[in-house]
């Protein structure tokens, strides 16, 4: 899916990101900017960068006043998916060997942590101005995002995780940071507080849709994903599509569950097993309905900061990415 919006913003954000790596240049063996350079340069969408930028042009400025912003928040994302990826002992990442795969799980840790530290050296060129409203955002947010995590792995060993901790434990690991990108855009853009809040509640509920869409990539896409298909299966992740199986599928969708729950001896058969009973009991369909129902409510966000013309046409065709995507 191609809009020219997309293409000029990634290509922005793709540049300035190059532009701004260049300070800390990788030198042969140099175990520290090395995977930096190499997890960054793995691309992937810059969803985030790209919705900061969006922000700031939808709010009537030029969407370089949202660089420092885009920067701290894509360097962030890829932060966490550098620790992530050990987390989830996951061993692709855009369709490549993880950093800690490559390297060690040392080198993904002390890496993740310089991109953390430069992400915040990107928020620092932000004017004086924006800088303590975005900065109290971006830190409350990080701080989400480990709670997120902390959720999401202690799920892996617990049965009887309902669909609101699940909604709440990707609205942390993820929502918050796309509603963030979008929120701190508006902040460089100079936004009112009450437009602010706005961008903010348009990204939480288009980030509740990513993440399903994700979890949906992730037992039932293709190697376009670029990750280990069937890894939240692996790893018994409560994703909305085991929790409905669980409640819907009925006792033999239970007793599959139950038999290959803590097991990752025979990969290829737990994940055909999981995911035979995850069709049966129309999981994709429901994680589908609800999924789009989150884009509408992002919709009526979008509606309340009245944008208009082709900023309202970028919003919602970003809406239908969300969730058509397939990687
Ligand atoms: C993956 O994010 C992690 C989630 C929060 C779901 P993306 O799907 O945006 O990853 P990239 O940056 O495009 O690779
Ligand atoms: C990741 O969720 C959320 C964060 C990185 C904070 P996932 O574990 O589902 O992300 P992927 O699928 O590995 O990209
Ligand atoms: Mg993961
Ligand atoms: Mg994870
Ligand atoms: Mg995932």
């Amino acid at each position: 899916m191609i809009h020219p919006n997309l293409t000029r913003l990634k290509q922005q954000a793709d540049v300035a990101i190059e532009a701004f790596l260049q300070q800390w240049p990788r030198a042969a063996g140099d175990g520290l900017y090395e995977p930096v350079h190499y997890l960054m340069e793995l691309g992937g969408k810059r969803l985030r960068a790209v919705l900061a930028l969006s922000a700031a042009e939808a709010e009537g400025r030029p969407c370089e006043v949202a660089f420092p912003v885009a920067l701290g928040v894509e360097l962030f994302h890829n932060f966490t998916l550098m620790h992530d990826d050990i987390m989830d002992a996951a061993p692709l990442r855009r369709g490549k060997e993880t950093v800690h795969m490559k390297w060690d799980e040392n080198a993904a840790i002390l890496s993740g942590d310089a991109m953390y530290t430069l992400a915040h050296i990107a928020f620092a060129k932000l004017p004086s101005n924006g800088l303590p409203a975005a900065l109290q955002l971006f830190n409350r947010t990080a701080l989400e995002v480990c709670l997120g995590q902390q959720s999401d792995m202690a799920f892996e060993t617990r049965n009887d995780v309902t669909v609101a901790e699940y909604m709440e434990m990707i609205r942390l690991k993820t929502s918050v940071l796309v509603a963030a990108s979008l929120a701190l855009g508006a902040i460089a853009a100079g936004a009112s507080e009450e437009r602010v809040e706005l961008w903010y509640a348009l990204g939480e509920e288009l980030g509740l849709a990513f993440q399903m869409q994700d979890d949906l990539l992730d037992a039932f896409g293709d190697t376009q994903v670029g990750k280990q298909i069937g890894g939240d299966i692996l790893a018994d992740k409560k994703t909305f599509l085991r929790l409905y199986t669980q409640e819907k599928g009925g006792d033999a969708a239970r007793k599959v569950l139950t038999k290959w729950d803590g097991q990752r001896d025979d990969a290829p058969a737990k994940i055909e097993a999981v995911r035979k009973a995850m069709s049966a009991a129309g999981a994709a369909q429901a994680a589908r309905e609800l999924m789009h129902a989150h884009v509408a409510k992002a919709m009526a966000s979008a509606e309340a900061l009245e944008l208009k013309g082709s900023h309202l046409e970028w919003f919602q065709f970003l809406g239908g990415m969300v969730t058509q995507r397939t990687s």
